[in-house]
């Protein structure tokens, strides 16, 4: 049977307690609906329904993906009425996949369990919780089969007590689906349409109810408040370090990494503890990274180190650069390499060749520095005129004394050398030493001022 999934997004999220849409919350630095899309895209269905209300637009906006189909529930009247909404589009034949957009964890091999129930009409997905607070409770028969769902606001004590939930994840053939929906009231502690409500009139039809057991219930709990929101995030990172480590990265503390998008590592990596990793980045072999550093969009060739406290976003660094402490590389930082880039310094849309060093207090921007230049502390390329950038070349062997002011659009030989102190407007030739500074006069005989004897 094809499948079409029908996910939940509708909600505002009222726990939460925040003017984001619930399920734009994000968990991975991504919103808590992207996990959940992903995840039913590795399904490969027919199609995927997303039935949105509560910020629609905001919502709509983040996802601008072609195969997705977007449905209107205006007001929020229950997880059934929702459903009802993706009907029209899902043709009679197809299973329906229902998944929650608040439920970011699911895994797609759960999903599979799910939808591979042989002949199955209705299959559900619950868990077993020690502390089953505020999910819908499953009820069984003396059979031990599955007879109804009760919410927690309409459930008895003994009810209560009951520690298997609904995860809100079910799959349901579509021609019984949509007359149980048509059928559905809302005269219940809450006053909506609950989808909940189709297990009892699936079991009066005599349609059986399939529970499949989640493995780890950690993966399909729902999040409806900052604490939970919490809790998914560590459980999301621990299991990412797991993998990290799985492909033999030394983390110095799988409790302190953060990765928000994709991490590639070579073999022989290490990271220490509090590093963040966001959008891809790509490690080499043998690359470590040292406390507190952010690593953003960037790629390190094998053997570079980066130094504690350094901010890299856009990178790409060739093998053995050593990078920081406190280095911060912008966007377009090229590097080839062994080049040394340290504390105090900026990088932004510029490349370095093999072997160079700016090693302190240092801006390079909009330049092409040539391999084994060495750029003295403080310099800085003055890129900027109020209205337009300008390029700074630096041929292959310069030297630039400390504190050089170079104001581009500039060019420096290959081998110059450029004394302390110069504020360059204009090429210095290859080879030759530039200097551009007020020579230094001593004034003999001056005396400091003093203040009048009282
Ligand atoms: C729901 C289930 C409960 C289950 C729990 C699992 C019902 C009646 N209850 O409760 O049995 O244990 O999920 O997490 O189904 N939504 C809409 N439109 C609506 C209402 C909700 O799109 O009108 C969406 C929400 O955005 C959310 C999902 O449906 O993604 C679940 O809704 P929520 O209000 O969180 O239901 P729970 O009370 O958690
Ligand atoms: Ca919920």
């Amino acid at each position: 049977m094809p499948l079409s999934v029908v996910v939940l997004a509708a909600g505002q999220g009222k726990r939460m307690r925040s003017s984001l849409p619930k399920v734009l919350h994000p968990v991975a630095g991504r919103p808590m609906l992207w996990h959940v899309l992903a995840r039913a895209r590795e399904l490969e269905p027919a199609a995927i329904h997303v039935v949105h209300g509560h910020g629609a637009e905001q919502v709509r906006d983040c996802f601008p993906d072609p195969d997705l189909r977007w449905c209107l529930q205006s007001r929020q009247l229950g997880t059934g009425h929702a459903v009802a909404q993706a009907m029209p589009g899902v043709p009679d034949d197809d299973s329906v996949l229902v998944l929650c957009g608040d439920v970011p964890l699911i895994a797609a091999a759960t999903l599979q369990r799910l939808t591979g129930v042989t002949d199955s009409e209705f299959s559900l997905l619950t868990a077993t919780l020690d502390d089953p607070t505020g999910y819908g409770r499953i009820v069984r028969d003396a059979a031990d089969n599955v007879s109804r769902i009760v919410e927690q606001s309409d459930a008895s004590d003994v009810e209560r007590a009951i520690k298997e939930i609904n995860t809100g994840i079910m799959v349901v053939a579509a021609r019984r689906l949509k007359p149980w929906l048509a059928v559905l009231g809302n005269d219940n502690a809450q006053g909506e349409y609950y989808l909940t409500d189709i297990v009892g009139l699936a079991r009066a039809e005599g349609v059986e109810v399939h529970a499949v057991r989640a493995p780890a219930a950690a993966t399909v709990l729902g999040i409806n408040d900052k604490h939970q929101l919490a809790d998914a995030e560590r459980t999301f990172q621990r299991a990412r370090a797991e993998e990290l480590m799985t492909l033999g990265a030394t983390l110095a503390d799988p409790d302190r990494i953060d990765v928000r998008g994709e991490l590639t590592v070579g073999r022989d990596v290490f990271i220490d503890v509090n590093a963040v990793f966001e959008g891809r980045v790509a490690l080499g072999d043998g690359v470590r990274i040292e406390a507190n550093c952010v690593l953003r969009d960037s790629t390190l060739g094998a053997g570079t180190v980066v130094h504690a406290h350094s901010v890299m976003e856009g990178l790409v660094a060739g093998a053995q650069c050593e990078l920081g402490p406190f280095a911060r590389l912008r966007p377009g930082a090229v590097l080839a390499e062994r080049v040394k880039v340290g504390n105090f310094v900026e990088i932004k849309n510029s490349r370095i060749a093999a072997g160079s060093k700016i090693n302190h207090l240092s801006y390079v921007g909009d330049a092409d520095v040539g391999s084994d230049v060495n750029v003295g502390a403080g310099t800085i390329t003055c890129n900027y005129d109020g209205a337009a950038k300008h390029r700074t070349r630096i041929g292959d062997g310069a030297f630039i004394g400390s504190g050089v002011m170079l104001v581009a659009p500039i060019e420096v030989g290959e081998r110059a050398t450029i004394g302390a102190g110069s504020t360059l407007t204009k090429a210095a030739p290859a080879d030759e030493l530039t200097l551009a500074r007020n020579r230094q006069t001593t004034v003999p005989g001056w005396r400091r001022p003093r203040k009048p004897a009282k």
